[in-house]
């Protein structure tokens, strides 16, 4: 009978000695996402979700639209001529290929309740500028996520987003190559609100289905910037990177005009346009350069009424680490009625005191 026990005792010790290998010790406590977590549904959780996702799926449907259409519109000599090969030609049509997934990926995350593909227009008219205005929306495109991602109700949604932005992310440096210029001279991409994202994706929109989701961000006044430095002006040929010569250094004066609110625009022009909730005057304006983890500001100089300069200020990241300018690349440019000290996560506060814009400025 004990030889028995003992025996027993002895296969036990031996299946457990015999576990395969050393095992993982407990996961570090916290977070969002372990095997007691239910499991992750992939649909908004609230209306701010719904609504910033319908936006993004905007986004990607005029995506899809203009990398085929620019594409379809220029010649191969004319791509040529701008050092854009068949080679490179075909990045830009797997490009709006991407967009297909992306599209389909968020019509799937709201359940074939968000927006379908509506007709644009837009204003290029050379190879160069289609190329810029690729680099111009897809940053919008991108950083218009960014910007609301961390702040969704449904955290498995913000992932799928994520890994399509981040493709996203990627076109928009492609893009910038193909242009000629420093893919990157920023340490950090900028998020702005959805507002600013709508504001800028809404003027291409001409026509949608009459059951796409009312878009219910705030579409605030054109900003129009009347000297945006630009890649298409030296002609420089598509490359991996290209040390240009700088568009703009701080104290570089931006003029612009802006338009009165209470205009109708976008699609079946149904949407108007509105100044920001708490907007109490709109005679002493303080401009707003949204670029890496800032918002840095500077006097709005008004010239006229509706028209004016700002001047690009000075400043540094992290100020004496290393060399990086905050304001630089394919970035942003805000009109408000107060100067708000925000920070990214709360960025969006700056929506209550919008007079005009954003406008997205190639600073660099
Ligand atoms: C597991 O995830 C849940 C959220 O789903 C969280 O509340 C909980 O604290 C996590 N558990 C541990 C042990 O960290
Ligand atoms: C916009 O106009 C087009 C063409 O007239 C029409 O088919 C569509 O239903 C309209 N959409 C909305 C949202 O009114
Ligand atoms: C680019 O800048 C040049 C001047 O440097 C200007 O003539 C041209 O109109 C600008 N193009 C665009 C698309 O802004
Ligand atoms: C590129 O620009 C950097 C910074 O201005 C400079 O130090 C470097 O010499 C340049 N290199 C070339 C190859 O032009
Ligand atoms: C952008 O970066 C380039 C290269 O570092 C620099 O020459 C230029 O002054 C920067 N622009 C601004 C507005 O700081
Ligand atoms: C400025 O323009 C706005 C809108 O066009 C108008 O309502 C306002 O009266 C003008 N202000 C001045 C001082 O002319
Ligand atoms: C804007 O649209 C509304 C409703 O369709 C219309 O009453 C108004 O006259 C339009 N305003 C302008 C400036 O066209
Ligand atoms: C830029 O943002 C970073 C991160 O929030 C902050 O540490 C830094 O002080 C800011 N720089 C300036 C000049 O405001
Ligand atoms: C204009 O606004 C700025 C920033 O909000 C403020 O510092 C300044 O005092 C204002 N100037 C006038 C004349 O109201
Ligand atoms: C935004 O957040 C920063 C802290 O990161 C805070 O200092 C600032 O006051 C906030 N801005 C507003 C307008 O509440
Ligand atoms: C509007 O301004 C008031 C007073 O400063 C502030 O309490 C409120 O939070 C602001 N609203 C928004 C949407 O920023």
């Amino acid at each position: 009978m004990l030889s028995k026990t003992f025996l027993a005792l002895a296969t036990l010790a031996t299946a457990v000695l015999a576990a395969p290998g050393p095992l993982a010790p407990p996961k570090p406590a916290g977070g969002n996402s372990n095997a007691s977590s239910p499991p992750p549904e992939y649909k908004p959780m609230s209306d701010f979700d719904f609504q910033s996702l319908n936006l993004a799926l905007n986004q990607e449907w005029i995506e899809l639209d203009l990398f085929n259409y620019g594409l379809a519109r220029f010649s191969d000599a004319e791509f040529d001529a701008q050092g854009i090969d068949a080679e490179q030609r075909e990045l830009i049509r797997f490009m709006a290929q991407q967009e297909i997934g992306h599209a389909n990926l968020i019509s799937n995350i709201l359940q074939g309740a968000g927006a379908k593909q509506c007709t644009y227009s837009y204003n290029f008219n050379s190879v160069p500028e289609f190329i810029q205005f690729c680099a111009i929306l897809t940053r919008f495109g991108e950083s218009g996520v960014y910007g609301f991602l961390p702040a969704l109700d449904s955290r498995p949604a913000a992932q799928l987003l994520l890994q399509s932005i981040s493709t996203e992310a990627r076109q928009q440096m492609a893009f910038r190559q193909l242009a000629g210029a420093f893919p990157m001279p920023v340490s950090f991409e900028a998020g702005i609100s959805q507002s600013m994202a709508w504001t800028l994706l809404s003027p291409y929109l001409i026509s949608c289905p009459q059951e796409n989701p009312r878009i219910q961000w705030s579409r605030f006044p054109t900003l129009n910037v009347l000297n945006n430095p630009n890649l298409t002006a030296e002609g420089v040929p598509s490359a991996l990177s290209t040390n240009r010569t700088q568009l703009t250094s701080p104290g570089y004066n931006i003029e612009v005009t802006y338009d009165a609110p209470g205009q109708n625009v976008s699609y079946n022009n149904s949407y108007m346009t509105v100044l920001g909730s708490n907007v109490t005057q709109t005679e002493n304006l303080t401009c707003n350069f949204i670029s890496q983890l800032n918002t840095t500001t500077s006097p709005f100089v008004r010239q006229s009424n509706g028209s004016g300069y700002c001047t690009i200020p000075e400043g540094q990241v992290y100020e004496g680490v290393y060399d990086n300018p905050i304001i630089n690349g394919t970035n942003f440019l805000l009109l408000t009625s107060e100067e708000l000290y925000v920070t990214p996560y709360n960025l969006s506060l700056l929506d209550a005191v919008v007079v005009a814009g954003p406008q997205v400025i190639v600073y660099g």
